[in-house]
């Protein structure tokens, strides 16, 4: 089966940076991305491709190479269902806030809605492939309404779990590690949409860097690999607690640790936490599904990632305290960067909210500057938490337009994301115009400590 039209649905931060790249590796494949979010849907058809409501670099020359050709970005949900053989699913699956597995499971509504949706249109055979992180066994359910409630159509439902990283989505998509496709391995149907899917990637992947596997595989796949490379963060962020207290300094540790070809070097950089929409999501699945069987020690086992995760966003904000002697109230604090890590817009998870949420517990009074974060985004982030009132944040936290302005007056200053522009900065200007004694706090490990020192700052780095 040829695939010559393409539906995403959710034109976000997977399904954006996914169909932009399909559509310039496949000129013959007409894709075309739906939301129902009409004001993201109009800033991807903006005429200036740098107005797209994601930042990736690199995304807005393929918006600008295929927009209009084979790439489109639409409201029309139902009209583009219609059209295609293949339908990606892209919505967003938060983590439950209410209910029955609250704070732990993933919210499947959002998916259900598209199965219905994709079930009340489709008048000709489809391919729905799972693009979302999804907990296992979601494509039964999938498949489930699709065949109870459809006009008698048939459904290979495929799991193509998306590995991309934010920053560096376009990178990872024209050269992905592996792409996993997933599917019904054991009827012709299934192996044929497989196939078809495959013939997608091959425009551009490597036949060997292409798996398939059963559906169920896939999707487990999906969710253990962030569940180990979130485990290597909170594993180096436990060390560098250690390190602290001992004199030894988690850098060091981590290249001598790194250098050995059985552990490698990725991933080992130690930070204020984890953040990003998949991590804790996924790991909470993961927690989540090991109990429902019952696994008690299984699910221990991987909570304990994110418990570490927590301590550390904690920890980091407490010695902030500590350091300005024990006391932040009324005090400015600036902060330096907001998404969850550099070359994002997103700031889903970040540790920022989360340092920023404590130091308010405090009475701090925040001053914050991120080069790709929108000020209506970040106090959206703090409200949502919903431990301030809207009115106390918006009195207590600023959002400004340079770092430099973040930093005049403020009692401290604190790097939480590691955006390259403030390696750059003129610290020794930052320096004169802050309060004195000057505390600099690292998150991050960006910046070097004896230059920082010599100028005049006390300077804190995790892990050192
Ligand atoms: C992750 C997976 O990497 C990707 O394969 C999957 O598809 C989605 O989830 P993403 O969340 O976009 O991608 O970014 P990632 O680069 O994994 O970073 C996640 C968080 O870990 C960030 O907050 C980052 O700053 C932090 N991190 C990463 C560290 O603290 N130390 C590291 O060494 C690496
Ligand atoms: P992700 O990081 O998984 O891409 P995002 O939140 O960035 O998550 O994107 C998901 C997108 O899916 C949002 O823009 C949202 O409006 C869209 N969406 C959610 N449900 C539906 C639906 N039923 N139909 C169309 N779009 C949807």
């Amino acid at each position: 089966m040829k695939i010559k039209n393409i539906c995403c649905i959710g034109a976000g931060y997977v399904g954006g940076p996914t169909m932009a790249v399909i559509a310039q590796k496949c000129p013959e494949i007409n894709v075309t991305v739906v939301d129902i979010n009409a004001e993201r849907i109009a800033a991807w058809n903006d005429e200036d491709v740098e107005n797209i409501p994601i930042y990736e670099p690199g995304l807005s020359d393929i918006v600008k190479e295929a927009r209009g050709r084979n790439l489109f970005f639409s409201t029309d949900v139902d009209g583009a269902i219609d059209k295609a053989e293949m339908i990606f699913i892209s919505v967003n699956t938060p983590t439950k806030t209410y209910g029955i597995g609250k704070g732990m499971a993933a919210d499947l509504k959002f998916i259900e809605l598209c199965a219905r949706q994709i079930a009340r249109v489709s008048k000709n055979d489809k391919i729905v492939v799972e693009k979302s992180t999804l907990p296992v066994r979601t494509a039964e359910a999938l498949k489930n309404i699709l065949d109870n409630t459809g006009n008698g159509v048939n459904y290979q439902i495929l799991s193509n779990p998306e590995f991309l990283a934010e920053g560096t989505a376009v990178q990872d998509l024209q050269n992905p590690d592996r792409i996993l496709i997933g599917g019904d391995i054991d009827t012709e149907e299934g192996l044929d949409a497989m196939q078809a899917l495959v013939d997608v990637y091959a425009h551009w992947v490597p036949n060997e860097n292409i798996l398939t596997t059963n559906v169920w595989s896939s999707e487990l796949s999906k969710l253990t690999a962030n569940a180990f490379l979130a485990q290597r963060i909170s594993s180096i962020n436990a060390m560098s607690e250690l390190c602290e207290k001992t004199g030894a300094d988690v850098n060091e540790v981590a290249k001598a640790v790194g250098m050995d070809s059985r552990i490698g070097p990725k991933f080992l950089q130690s930070s204020v936490g984890f953040g990003g929409s998949c991590f804790q999501k996924d790991i909470l699945n993961l927690v989540y599904i090991s109990k429902s069987f019952g696994l008690n020690e299984v699910a221990d086992y991987w909570e304990q990632v994110i418990i570490m995760n927590d301590h550390q966003k904690r920890r980091f904000a407490s010695n902030m305290v500590k350091t300005l002697y024990n006391t932040v109230s009324g005090k400015k604090i600036a902060i330096l960067g907001w998404a969850f890590k550099k070359d994002t817009n997103d700031t889903r998870e970040s540790a920022a909210i989360y340092v920023s949420d404590y130091l308010l517990n405090e009475q701090a009074e925040i001053v914050i500057y991120d080069p790709k974060v929108t000020s209506e985004q970040i106090f959206s982030d703090l409200e949502y938490l919903g431990t301030h009132s809207s009115e106390e944040i918006r009195e207590r936290v600023k959002v400004v337009n340079t770092a430099h302005d973040a930093c005049k007056d403020a009692h401290a200053v604190t790097i939480l994301t590691e955006w390259d522009e403030f390696k750059d900065l003129d610290w020794q200007a930052v320096y004169d115009d802050m309060l004195k004694p000057a505390f600099l706090f690292d998150g991050r490990r960006l910046l070097d400590r004896s230059t920082k020192e010599k100028i005049g700052f006390e300077f804190y780095a995790i892990g050192n």
